[in-house]
């Protein structure tokens, strides 16, 4: 088929592998990746799904913030990733503004299935209107809560969410919306562990965490922190694999291990 991306989708993992790690209680890794070379180191390391996320924006581009990157940058990361990818299930994300009316979310969506050979796409914030519509045209959607990067100049600044019993309760309810439009993934990004385990236990689709604690269903790291390519200050919910690893893929392996062993988070990688 022209224009179809070069991915291996037949041989990946699908939804329905990660909907049956969440029943069966298997953690779920995940790692950011952006180019063919670590798609395939990862995947062969066992990494269960691969995020083009809009970090590329600061850890590939070098800017600022997510908001710059376009549509066109994560097609063209997730064209990569997927020629690499051997096995672990891509999701890509919609950038800034891409996913502001249902159409928009749409067909920005198609691009990064079509062109870039996404198996599920991932959108900030609770926008119910534009996930049911996407759910409605077949489009597979991850939610993502909690700290949204692309509302940094709203915020002010990267922040733990969802710390008063306000805030918190939004972020449930928020997170039970999600999954009622139709959302099959969601990750929860800076938000105290006890109110990630709680949304964990309310839901029935498969929660990722980054800086949520150990009680989430799985576990995401932006790939270039977990490897010691981190030159500003370091998050508290990140780790350096690298210090205790003799190669990269030894680093991954570890990761992957220590997040099914339950090792990664650990309490002083947590918010309380
Ligand atoms: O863009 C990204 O890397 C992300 C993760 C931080 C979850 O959205």
């Amino acid at each position: 088929m022209t224009g179809y991306a070069d991915s291996a989708v037949a041989n990946s993992k699908t939804i329905l592998d990660l909907q049956a790690m969440k029943l069966d209680k298997h953690k779920i890794s995940c790692l950011t990746a952006y180019d063919a070379s670590f798609a395939k180191l990862f995947s062969r390391a066992g990494v269960d799904v691969l995020l083009v996320g809009d970090s590329l924006g600061m850890v590939v581009q070098g800017k600022e913030s997510t908001l710059p990157v376009s549509l066109q940058d994560v097609v063209y990361h997730t064209q990569l990733v997927a020629r690499g990818n051997e096995g672990s299930f891509i999701v890509a994300d919609l950038p800034f503004m891409t996913s502001a009316t249902p159409i928009d979310a749409a067909n920005s969506a198609a691009q990064l299935i079509q062109q870039g050979g996404a198996q599920m796409v991932k959108l900030e914030g609770a926008k119910l209107d534009a996930i049911e519509f996407m759910v409605q045209q077949g489009i597979p959607v991850c939610g993502h809560l909690g700290l949204l990067p692309q509302s940094i100049n709203q915020l002010g600044k990267y922040r733990v969410q969802g710390k008063t019993d306000e805030a918190a309760s939004k972020i449930l309810d928020d997170a039970v919306a999600v999954e009622k439009a139709g959302a099959q993934l969601l990750i929860l990004e800076c938000i105290p562990a006890a109110l990630a385990k709680t949304i964990c236990e309310t839901l029935t689709i498969p929660v990722i965490g980054i800086g949520a604690g150990v009680d989430c269903d799985g576990q995401v790291l932006v790939a270039y922190d977990m490897l010691g390519l981190n030159f500003g200050k370091q998050a508290k919910f990140t780790k350096n694999f690298m210090n205790q690893a003799d190669s990269i893929y030894d680093a991954v392996a570890c990761f992957v291990n220590e997040v099914k062993q339950l090792k990664f988070p650990n309490n002083a990688q947590s918010y309380h």
